[in-house]
């Protein structure tokens, strides 16, 4: 059953491929959470077992989510299986396909996690009256299906989901049933992978009882990260430092894309531009967070675009005078005192006019300097800064 029946891409196919197998079976089509509907369909053709696995998403940050798009995800979750339960009658088996989004929470599934959660809950409350259920909160499966998506795809193996095998996953539910489990979660998954982006901010009591799940956690981890990455800046002068902490955000940038590593990543070019969302963005947030031993806001990544300006704010933040801008200027106020004093000859003040003259011509794309011929010192400095964006 489901919205399209026969006309869903492959449905004959698999409907002559069940009755080879010796099973009679009707496709049909029909809106599960459409009570009349359904209750139409079954007065045709009662059931003995229901597998309840209708199921659609609309993905989308938490503050993005509104009341229609929740309620897309919602009516073929919590509304069928209301259904289901009033209208199927004594059944053998009433198996409902909740995901591991209602167990551990899922980037950009807000409504989908409640609405599986719901499931979860269900299937308690049919067993605590005495009547089978079992809800599956299932990891990714591989060979098609929701999971599929390019980006979400992408997203859940960076996530640390590996997509299962369809004949392993219904191996393990025949095993549920076999055992009559109630709310079972079945995934496939890295947990290297799934910790780092999990428990990056904080400790997850959820998971802290899995062995390969178990990672530094709390205050004593982060400012253990905070000084292994503050020891590790100890000693370089503050160019090195912001080079070192642009590498560190360009590999987590990599980790976050998917991509080889940080040499991959451009260091000025707009995040945006290279394939984040506000998913992404999190994400990063996040990673940079548990390996800076920082807070940082969630809108590091709009606050600051690229992984050059992240970097600034990171070194600024872990090394005193590790902003290149403030070292810049620092070195500029340095010239200017040289200049407005009499410690230079006039040789040597000459030269360092030139020099800035050049400098200035060569950041604007090599256009002779016009009026900086006849520029005080004061209008040079300026207009460096000007040029440099240093006022
Ligand atoms: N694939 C995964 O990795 C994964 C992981 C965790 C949980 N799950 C759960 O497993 C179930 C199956 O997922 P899938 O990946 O096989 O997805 P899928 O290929 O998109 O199948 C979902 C099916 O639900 C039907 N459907 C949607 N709304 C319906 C409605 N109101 N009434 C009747 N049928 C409806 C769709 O057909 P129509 O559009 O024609 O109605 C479609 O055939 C879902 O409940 C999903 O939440 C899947």
């Amino acid at each position: 059953m489901s919205r399209q029946g026969e006309a869903a891409p492959g449905a004959a196919d698999l409907a002559a491929e069940l009755r080879e197998s010796g099973s009679e079976v009707v496709v049909a089509a029909c809106d599960v959470a459409d009570r009349d509907a359904l209750a139409a369909l079954l007065g045709r053709y009662p059931v003995n077992a229901v597998f309840h696995t209708a199921g659609v998403l609309d993905d989308g940050v938490l503050d993005a989510l509104t009341p229609d798009s929740a309620a897309i995800v919602l009516r073929p979750k919590t509304t069928a299986t209301h259904n289901l339960h009033d209208l199927a009658g004594e059944v053998s088996a009433f198996v409902l396909f909740s995901s591991l989004a209602s167990t551990t929470g899922g980037a950009g599934q807000g409504n989908y996690a409640a609405a599986n959660a719901h499931l979860d809950a269900f299937a308690e409350r049919r067993r605590a009256a005495g009547l089978p259920a079992t809800s599956v909160a299932w990891g990714a499966w591989g060979g098609g299906g929701l999971a599929e998506q390019e980006t979400r795809a992408r997203r859940m193996s960076q996530g640390g989901l590996t997509p299962m095998r369809p004949e392993l996953a219904v191996t393990a539910l025949e095993q549920a049933l076999d055992h009559d489990d109630t709310v079972i979660t079945v995934a496939d998954i890295d947990w290297d992978r799934f910790t780092a982006g999990f428990a990056a901010t904080r400790p997850s009591p959820l998971i802290s009882g899995i062995p390969e799940a178990v990672v530094p956690e709390g205050p004593a981890a982060r400012a253990e990260a905070r000084t292994g990455l503050r020891a590790r800046l100890a000693g370089f002068d503050p160019r090195s430092a912001h080079d070192a902490v642009l590498a560190e955000v360009r590999d987590q940038v990599a980790a976050v894309l998917g991509r080889a590593g940080g040499d991959d990543v451009p260091a000025t070019k707009p995040l945006k531009d290279l394939g984040f969302d506000s998913l992404t963005a999190v994400d990063l947030r996040n990673r940079l967070a548990a390996s800076c031993g920082l807070d940082l806001p969630a809108t590091l990544v709009f606050d600051h675009p690229t992984a050059e300006a992240i970097a600034v704010l990171l070194a600024g933040q872990l090394v005193a005078g590790a902003d290149p801008a403030e070292a810049v200027l620092r070195d500029l106020a340095g010239v200017e005192a040289a200049l407005s004093t009499d410690t230079l000859d006039a040789t040597t003040r000459t030269r360092v006019l030139t020099r800035l003259r050049t400098l200035v011509d060569d950041s604007a794309g090599g256009e002779p300097g016009g009026d900086l011929d006849d520029a005080t010192d004061e209008e040079m400095f300026d207009l460096l800064g000007t040029k440099f964006g240093l006022s």
